[in-house]
Parts: C-alpha cells; structure tokens; sequence
C-alpha cells in the first residue's frame, strides 16, 4: 500500500473524472485519479465479442453536445454519420408492422395530432424551465408530484399517443416505467437534450458516434495525463475530510490531498464511507438517486441485410419487447449490426429466463421489426451494466417521485472540500457524455477559482 499527496484526488475514471483531470492538470495541479475498475471510461467500453467490436455503454453523439464534440476534436478524433438512408418500422400494440418515412409514427390521424400536441406542449415546458434549475419553476412543486404517465393521461384521452410520447422518455432515456419518475424530471430529460423534439428525432438524438468507440475518448484523456496518474483497480472504499483536506482510502493507495472530487454515479456514493459522516441532508437525498435498467442488445449479420430491403434499420414498437432499434453497423464495417434496447420492467422478466431462451425471445422481437434473417445473427450480446458492481445500473440516476424540486438544488454542493460530479447531476447533457464533460471541467474549474 502506498502514500501520495497531490492537489486535488479524483474518484472515478470515467469521462467527468478524466475532463475533471485534465482541466485541473491544464491548469498546473497535480491530480491522481482513482479508478475501481481495470480499464477507464466507466459507461463507455468499446470491446470485442467473438472478434466483433461492440460499443456497450454510451456511443452517440448529438449536434447540440457541443462539450463532447469539442473534446473529440481537441483529441484529433474522428467521427461518423449513424446509417439512417431508408424507411424506418413501427409496430403498434395489437403487433400490426407499418413501413414508413419521417418523424411521425404511422399512427392515425387524430392520434397523429395528438402526439404532435403533446410534443409542442413538452417542448414549451422545456423552454421555459431548463435545465439548469428545474427546481425553481413555479409550478416545479406541482410537477414533480404528478408521474409523467398520469401527467400524460391528465393531458390526453388518446392512450396511444400517452404511449408513444411517454416512450421517448422512459424506455428511451431514464430507463424507468412512466409511473416511477415525475414529469418535472421527463422535462429536465428533455430540456437537457435542448427540447423534447430532440428526443423524438432519433437522426438528432443518435447522429454521430466516434471512429474506434466512445471508450477510446476516456483513454486518449488518461494517456494523456501521463504516467503515474491514473491508478487502476483502486476501488476507494474510504474519504476521511477536514474543511480544507481529504485523505481518501483505497485497495491500492492512500492519497492525501485539499480537495477530492467523487466523479461516480450518486447511486454510488453511499458505498464509500466518510469520517465524519457526510451531513444529514445528502445521507438523505442520495438514496433518492436511483439508476434505471436498460440491456444494450447487439446482433451482428453477414450483411446489413434490412438495407436491401429499403430499411433503414430503425423500429420502434412501445409495446414490443425491443422498444427501439437501429443499425449501429461500424465505421467501415461489411458486416451489419443491430442495437436494441429492453427497458424497466422488460429486462427484469429478460434476466429471469434462461440464455437460450432469453437469446430466441430478443431476436423475435428483432425479427419482428426487420424480418426472419433477424433471427439468425453471426454475433449476439447483451450489455449488463446492472450486474457491473461499479455502476448497477443503466443509463443513469434520476429521482424518484418528487425528489428533484425536493434535493436537485443541493446536488451540486460541495460538503467542505468533497466534490460530487457525474453526468447523472449535470444540466446541460444530463445523462450524456457530453454531460460528464461539462460537469468534470465546470467542477474542475469551480476548485480552480478557490
Ligand atoms: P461513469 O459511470 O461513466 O464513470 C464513473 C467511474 O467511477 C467508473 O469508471 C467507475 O468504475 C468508477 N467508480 C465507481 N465507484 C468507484 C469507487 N468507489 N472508487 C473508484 N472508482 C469508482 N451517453 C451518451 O452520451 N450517448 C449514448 O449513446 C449513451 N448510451 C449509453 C448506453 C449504456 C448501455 C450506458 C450504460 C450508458 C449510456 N450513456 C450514453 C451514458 C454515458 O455512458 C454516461 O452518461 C457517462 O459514461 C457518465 O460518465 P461519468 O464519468 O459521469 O460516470
């Protein structure tokens, strides 16, 4: 076991904890980084399966996530276009398939309007009441006692459209059942995103992805922080703290230091044990700070062969088991690949069954949006972040019913000179990469300033 003593220690090596670094290194401070796990990049991993490379954590990029773009340039990296030539399929609840072309789901018209209602009505809550402090809308209270499954249906009669809209967000993005998470917090997922018609459009929301993974950012970030930095299987299980020092404990090393930044998902902190213990108010409120569950699903074939069907590969079906896929082919790959994703209460009953069968169920469901060659991949694999001891979960934390206008305001409060940063409390690109870049270099620099 060894000593070190630097200006400022990080927990974590994920994207928030490597710009967080790298901001305070920049600025002439010595950091050493802790790191549980034996790689960097936390949610992102770029691996090989069976010789197939596999984007298991985050991958995408959108055009507003300007932090992520900027890194990914500054580290001379490049990126591509998502495959999005072709009709996309949408499958309704009584399982009937509809090929079709644009933004809206071939549903009827009056559910169409709707949907297009709803849309504009999120879209101006978002507007008006951001990103940055939800928690101080006037009617903040009022929206985060309601779930956004019931504020839907408190909106509309149509229940398809209920669906459809709620889909977006729960399935897509927290992860979550509608009923476990309030509107307020839907429209901070929207907002965060620039609006929730952002989120409607798949070729906005999954525009880009990174020539050789996502993963390879985190570690260009951590070569680059050069030798002795970063410490790898470094689970830190302890943070003793003064006001104006920390020692923080882990399996490998002991670091002392004035300041420590916890750069892991809040669903994390409890897992580390403070002297003294942290104040009352965050023992509380990072309970309320739970992860969803989401499996990455990706099936690779000897072609893209839904591509020769005038296919673009995208599908989505709110009922279906497989609520949304898309062609997540490589960069200049033969090859095609699927990815799809099995939300909540979908990926419970998936982890129950046996592989096999769990392995036929996900491929029908694939099949059912892209046809029967669907169901016979060279490559299949499930991401199971829920099973990862450093995460537990995926995509990211939200609050329960009612904890954001209750706690958000203090999430971002030091506690003397511990720092929490992730991208589960960022504003801007909340629950994004993108998110934890901006958050790592904002917390970075608030220490700076100090
Ligand atoms: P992150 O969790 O990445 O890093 C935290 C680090 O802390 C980890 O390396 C962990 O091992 C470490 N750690 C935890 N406890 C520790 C301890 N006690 N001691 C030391 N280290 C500890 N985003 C996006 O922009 N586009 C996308 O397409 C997707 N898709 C997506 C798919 C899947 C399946 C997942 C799981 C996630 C995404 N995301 C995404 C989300 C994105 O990956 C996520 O927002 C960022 O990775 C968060 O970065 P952080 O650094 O904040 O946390």
């Amino acid at each position: 076991m060894s000593d070190r003593t630097c200006d400022v220690v990080v927990v974590g090596a994920g994207p928030t904890g490597l710009s967080a670094a790298r901001t305070l290194q920049a600025a002439g401070k010595d950091v050493v980084v802790l790191e549980a796990r034996d790689r960097v990049g936390g949610r992102t991993w770029t691996d090989h399966i069976e010789g197939q490379m596999y984007e298991i954590g985050g991958q995408w990029i959108s055009p507003d996530q300007s932090a992520l773009l900027d890194l990914v340039e500054e580290l001379g990296k490049e990126t591509y276009q998502r495959h999005r030539e072709g009709d996309s399929v949408y499958i309704a609840p009584d399982g009937t398939r509809t090929v079709y072309n644009g933004d809206m789901f071939p549903v009827g018209e009056s559910t169409q309007a709707e949907m297009e209602r709803l849309i504009a009505q999120l879209d101006e809550l978002a507007a008006r009441i951001g990103a940055t402090a939800p928690w101080e809308a006037e009617d903040a209270v009022e929206l985060d006692s309601v779930s956004f499954h019931h504020w839907l249906r408190n909106q509309s009669d149509d229940e398809l459209a209920c669906a459809n809209i709620g889909m977006f967000i729960a399935g897509g993005m927290l992860t979550k059942p509608a009923t476990a998470f309030s509107a307020l917090q839907a429209i901070l997922m929207a907002a965060s995103a620039g609006s929730f018609s952002h989120l409607v459009d798949d070729h906005f929301i999954l525009d880009r992805r990174v020539v050789g993974g996502m993963q390879s950012v985190s570690e260009q970030m951590a070569a680059e922080l050069g030798e002795g930095v970063v410490h790898l299987n470094s689970p830190v299980r302890t943070i003793g703290w003064t006001e104006d020092s920390v020692t923080v404990g882990s399996d490998a090393m002991t670091v002392s230091a004035a300041s420590v930044i916890v750069a892991v998902p809040p669903n994390l902190y409890s897992h580390i044990s403070y002297t003294p213990h942290l104040p009352r108010l965050q023992q509380i409120f990072h309970q309320h700070q739970s992860m969803g569950l989401v499996i990455k699903v990706h099936a690779t074939y000897p072609t893209p062969f839904w591509r020769e069907d005038g296919l673009c590969g995208t599908g989505f079906g709110a009922g279906q088991l497989v609520q949304e896929v898309y062609d997540n082919t490589n960069h200049g790959e033969e090859r095609g690949t699927l990815v799809g994703f099995i939300s909540d209460v979908n990926a419970d009953a998936m982890f129950a069954l046996d592989e096999d069968t769990r392995k036929q169920r996900i491929l029908e469901s694939l099949a059912n949006f892209l046809g029967a060659q669907a169901l016979e991949p060279e490559v299949f694999y499930l991401s199971d972040f829920g099973a990862e001891e450093w995460t537990r979960g995926a995509y990211a934390t939200s609050y329960d019913l009612g904890g954001l206008h209750r706690w958000g305001r203090f999430q971002n409060d030091p506690v003397g000179p511990i720092h929490f940063a992730s991208s589960d409390i960022a504003a801007h690109g909340y629950q994004h990469v993108d998110g934890a870049i901006r958050i790592g270099q904002d917390t970075a620099n608030k220490i700076l300033s100090t």
